[in-house]
């Protein structure tokens, strides 16, 4: 039997963190299926969200450290994979209220700092998680181009990637599209806006936004011709409509949209998991994060595309146990095969030496 690129990349993934002492999960496409159709790797990309490290709260120094830990982590992969093209970023970004400018000291503190010239020599695709917007000017701006995040050239690898807080971008060498979605109106508006200083105005910004997002979505399920999807916003699939149970009794964390009516709602958003599950293309896959862990148990089956929470990037408290990112391997055709590498919890909650 022919061992393809997929296998025996597993294989090296797998003893890398054998002997790093971290864990590379099994997935639902096992990569043997991939190396026996004898399919070629045409690049690859790595997912993390909810990742850096808020000096001021309980877990501080530990924080410190497991962030530290994922990232570094992160480089021996993508020394490994060789083919990293890309790294999805699902949000909550900086902790605990985001960045105040691209001048602010978080750029270096939370994230040139952190993640080595490797991890960083690729775009770094990004959406705004709820805690980056407290302090960030946009919240109170309608302007995009006000968003401290906010970077339109891909090739100034000094900021994240975000040329709009919604946004696609089509990658025809990899057979693949990119599309994220800024979703915070919808999930968690009043856990947020009541943060920032101009809670109204943040409302109808982020309002705004979320429509823009499922305008978006839409054109795209109309025109997009590309066999792979890579699909993120900063909320895991249980979150949606279909997913999350609307008799539960209303808690502070019920996400926004069930005290909506269904007509305040953008259209397409109620299909939004019926399209993450749609069997016609070769490949979607979604990622979310918000909640602090790596996995796909808790999320809700899209099969049979698929999905993940990768909110597991060692930021706030670490109160996950599963510490870590989620490795996206575009095979030949579009098809993504998917694993997560989980750090060791135990290594991840040391305090940091300083
Ligand atoms: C995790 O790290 C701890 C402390 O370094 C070690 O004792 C333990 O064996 C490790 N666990 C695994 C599964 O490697
Ligand atoms: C950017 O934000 C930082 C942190 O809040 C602040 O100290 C600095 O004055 C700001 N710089 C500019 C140019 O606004
Ligand atoms: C939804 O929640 C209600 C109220 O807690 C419960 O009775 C019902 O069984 C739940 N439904 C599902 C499908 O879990
Ligand atoms: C958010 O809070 C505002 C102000 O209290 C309220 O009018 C609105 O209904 C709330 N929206 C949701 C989705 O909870
Ligand atoms: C699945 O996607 C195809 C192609 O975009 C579309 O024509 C079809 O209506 C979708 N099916 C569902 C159930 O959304």
């Amino acid at each position: 039997m022919e061992v393809g690129k997929g296998a025996f990349c597993y294989l090296l993934l797998a003893l890398a963190c054998w002997l790093k002492g971290c864990s590379v999960s099994d997935t639902p496409s096992s990569p043997d299926t991939v190396a026996d159709q004898g399919e070629r790797r045409r690049g690859s990309f790595l997912v993390i969200g909810d990742w850096g490290w808020d000096p001021n709260a309980h877990g501080n120094l530990k924080s410190k450290h497991c962030q530290q830990l994922v990232a570094d982590v992160m480089h021996e992969q993508m020394e490994l994979l060789g083919d990293v093209k890309f790294i999805v970023n699902v949000g909550d970004s900086f902790y605990p209220d985001g960045v105040h400018n691209k001048s602010d000291p978080q750029w270096d503190e939370k994230w040139r700092q952190v993640y080595s010239p490797l991890v960083r020599s690729v775009p770094w695709y990004s959406v705004y998680g709820n805690h980056d917007y407290h302090a960030d000017p946009c919240a109170c701006s309608e302007d995009p181009a006000s968003c401290a995040q906010v970077n339109a050239d891909i090739n100034n690898l000094d900021f994240f990637y975000m040329p709009d807080t919604s946004f696609h971008q089509e990658l025809p060498e990899l057979d693949t599209e990119v599309i994220v979605l800024d979703i915070n109106y919808l999930m968690w508006v009043n856990q947020t806006c009541p943060h920032t200083p101009c809670p109204e105005q943040c409302s109808e910004n982020m309002k705004k936004r979320a429509f823009q997002a499922f305008e978006l979505f839409q054109e795209r399920v109309a025109r997009s011709t590309a066999p792979n999807w890579v699909v993120f916003s900063h909320y895991p699939t249980d979150y949606f409509p279909g997913a999350w149970n609307t008799s539960e009794p209303l808690q502070w964390w019920t996400p926004s949209w069930v005290r909506m009516g269904s007509s305040e709602w953008p259209s397409g958003f109620p299909e939004f998991l019926t399209a993450m599950s749609n069997a016609s293309r070769s490949s979607i896959t979604y990622f979310g994060g918000h909640r602090h862990n790596v996995d796909q148990r808790t999320v809700y089956n899209t099969t049979p595309q698929t999905n993940w929470l990768s909110g597991g990037g060692g930021g706030w408290s670490t109160d996950g146990d599963e510490q870590g990112f989620v490795v996206g391997e575009i095979m030949e055709g579009g098809k993504v095969r998917t694993s997560a590498i989980i750090v060791n919890i135990t290594d991840c909650l040391q305090e940091m030496v300083v």
